[in-house]
């Protein structure tokens, strides 16, 4: 059997309309854990978990598809443990869709530690050594039985000599290959990842590279690595438009919001980010105007909304007060009604996008978010 053509039946992207004024697309993707609607932004849930946010909460939210992590799970508490209790979905009381990242970007920006050929040996959590390679990773992703796993790379630092990104690339092909090799289930789809440093030259080689393996989805890798956001934008208007039209384009780890506006005029359907939970936990909250530190002084009596804009559970019945006490007095409710907001803030930014691309006005869309968003 050959899984490729199997996977078909089972993951399906619908590409319903291109903006006539720029490259945003939107569209939807049929997975075995029913439909996400893209453009689509993935929360991401390392250990198999948001922080502090259930389940149920999500999806009051109407989030479609979380981001967990092969690196941490394989670590703690190991696959095989969450295959015998049905997998990932399972375990979490999670019966959405789930993406399951490779591993190996986790791996190199957690530690040093040597890649070889073979793969990447680290350190797991009592010294142990550990090695992660493109067979294990897919062996752990199909114990965990995400919708979507990614191929093992090598996420590419900045800055890299043009011989370095050369030999990475062809390191992470060859990798590629033997994930495809080890890859089996066809409910479960494989994204290839596209690397290439800031060189053009490089990214269009490994789309060339990456797209001869016929794969069901493929992801931009490699960027928000230190290089800012202009190399960033340069990068993803390059790649984003040479990758195939009739598969689900995926911007790994970005960002921002004006980060999310700027993939999505390219063409960009998915992307993950762990801004919106990390910052909620410290206090940062995003709104139409920018982000507010919602510890600061100015908050004390201010009895609006977080976004009055945002008729969601939060914004319905707490005020920006109240949340600035709960910060002031280290109640975790106030993470938690914090990280709720953000993610929620995400959500409404990529329902707003894809009506107006559905209406050919994304570009007024992204002009109008942006003359209200104070940038810092
Ligand atoms: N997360 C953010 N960037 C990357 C990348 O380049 N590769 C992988 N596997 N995950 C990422």
């Amino acid at each position: 059997m050959d899984v490729r053509s199997e996977v078909n039946k089972h993951f399906k992207f619908t590409l319903e309309h291109v903006d006539k004024h720029c490259g945003a697309r939107a569209g939807y993707i049929d997975t075995p854990h029913g439909r996400i609607h893209t453009p689509v932004f993935m929360p991401v849930g390392t250990h198999g978990a948001i922080k502090a946010l259930q389940p149920k909460e999500l999806i009051d939210l109407s989030i479609e598809i979380m981001l967990s992590n092969t690196y941490h799970l394989h670590l703690t508490p190991g696959s095989e443990l969450i295959a015998k209790a049905g997998g990932l979905h399972k375990f979490m009381g999670w019966d959405r869709p789930i993406l399951t990242d490779s591993g190996g970007f986790q791996v190199f920006s957690l530690q040093k530690n040597s890649i070889t050929e073979e793969g990447a040996n680290f350190k797991g959590a009592k010294g142990e050594n550990v090695l992660l390679t493109p067979e294990i990773s897919i062996l752990v992703q199909q114990n965990l039985g995400s919708d979507i796993m990614m191929a093992f790379d090598e996420c590419i630092p900045y800055p890299a000599t043009e011989k370095y990104v050369e030999n990475s690339i062809a390191r992470t092909h060859r990798w590629l290959d033997r994930c495809v090799d080890a890859w089996t289930n066809p409910r479960q789809a494989l994204f290839g990842i596209v690397q290439g440093g800031v060189y053009d030259k490089y990214r269009k080689i490994c789309i060339e590279e990456v797209t001869k393996r016929n794969l069901p989805g493929y992801a931009i890798g490699g960027v928000s690595v230190g290089e800012g956001p202009e190399h960033m934008e340069k990068v993803v208007k390059h790649t984003a438009p040479l990758m195939p039209k009739d598969k689900p384009r995926y911007v790994m780890g970005v960002g921002m919001p004006e980060d999310l506006l700027m993939i999505w005029e390219n063409g960009v359907d998915m992307s993950d980010c762990i801004i919106p939970t990390k910052f909620a936990r410290g206090g940062t909250l995003f709104t139409n105007r920018g982000k507010i530190r919602i510890e600061h002084k100015n908050y004390r009596r201010d009895f609006f909304p977080i976004e009055p804009n945002l008729k969601d559970y939060v914004n319905t019945n707490f005020t920006r007060a109240y949340i600035k006490h709960l910060f002031d007095s280290n109640e975790i409710l106030g993470q938690i009604l914090a990280t709720a907001h953000n993610i929620s803030f995400y959500k409404s930014m990529a329902v707003r996008a894809r009506e107006a691309i559905l209406e050919d006005r994304f570009l007024e869309f992204k002009a109008s978010f942006l003359d209200g968003y104070k940038r810092d």
